[in-house]
């Protein structure tokens, strides 16, 4: 990556203006999860953009069904593992099931995932425009999710792609552009068709990471497991294994990141 989207601060950590400036010169953004020091340190090195301790751990590393059992503690703890070893990504840390129900509990929450974790950034899902008012109001940079969001799993009623009616399609776009509004530093879009989220990306000034939300999003993120092939079950059609071409998991890492920044990834066959 070019060295002048790094600012001026001691340890070349990136921060949200970097990934301003790269949606800024169409440079795209690379971001995928980690949850331990050794994987945090190979994703570090690869050049990765983005760090995300995901509540997703709650299925790749504890073994659940879905998200929701993840605790706060179990991600400082993660979290704390990774921004021990990463010293360029931005790390983003998830606030988990119900730990933002009101502002002043999300509050209370991303503040132990700074202050204990040393996570930059704070992901929430949902269009939570008075919480992330309050958040950004107390300094906090603020990621929000929209599209498929695994944390309402049982009111969705099952992991599919969002967005594709026409009022639902709306939906997406008013939320987006409320949650920009709000002052989240960026958006990630999970499981939209490539044309709805070509369209946010288009309309948004913030940076919109995509993962199955096809190629024209200002970024994208996978689950590192789900990329290196080693995730449980069925791997999801949105994501690529990048090890199976190669013979380390430092040439996958670094692979996934040239196909990011290159626009090689996504193709048609891993977006909706
Ligand atoms: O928890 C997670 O890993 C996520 C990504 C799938 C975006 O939210």
């Amino acid at each position: 990556m070019s060295p002048n989207y790094l600012n001026s601060n001691s340890l070349n950590v990136l921060t949200h203006l970097d990934l301003l400036a790269m949606k800024q010169s169409g440079e795209k953004i690379t971001c995928l999860t980690a949850y331990d020091a050794s994987f945090a340190a190979l994703v570090d090195a690869s050049g990765i953009d983005v760090i995300l301790v995901g509540d997703s751990l709650g299925m790749v590393i504890q073994g659940n069904s879905t998200t929701l059992p993840v605790k706060i503690e179990e991600i400082i703890y993660h979290t704390r593992c990774v921004t021990k070893t990463c010293q360029r990504a931005l790390v983003m840390a998830d606030l988990p099931f119900m730990t933002y129900a009101t502002p002043e509990s999300a509050a209370q929450n991303a503040a132990r995932l700074i202050q204990d974790g040393g996570a930059k950034m704070v992901k929430l899902e949902g269009a939570k425009i008075e919480v992330i008012e309050f958040l950004v109001a107390q300094g906090i940079s603020v990621c929000g999710h929209l599209g498929l969001l695994p944390q309402f799993i049982h009111q969705i009623g099952g992991y599919k792609v969002q967005g594709k009616i026409t009022e639902a399609a709306e939906k997406l776009c008013v939320d987006a552009l409320a949650i920009q509004k709000a002052g989240a530093a960026m958006l990630i879009l999970e499981c939209v068709p490539t044309d709805l989220a070509k369209k946010i990306a288009e309309n948004l000034t913030i940076p919109v990471i995509g993962i199955g939300a096809g190629k024209s999003c200002d970024g994208q993120v996978l689950v590192v497991y789900d990329m290196l092939g080693i995730s449980v079950g069925k791997r999801p059609r949105f994501s690529k294994n990048f090890l199976c071409d190669t013979d380390s998991i430092e040439s996958a890492l670094k692979n996934y990141s040239a196909a990011v920044k290159n626009g090689d990834f996504p193709t048609a066959k891993h977006s909706f």
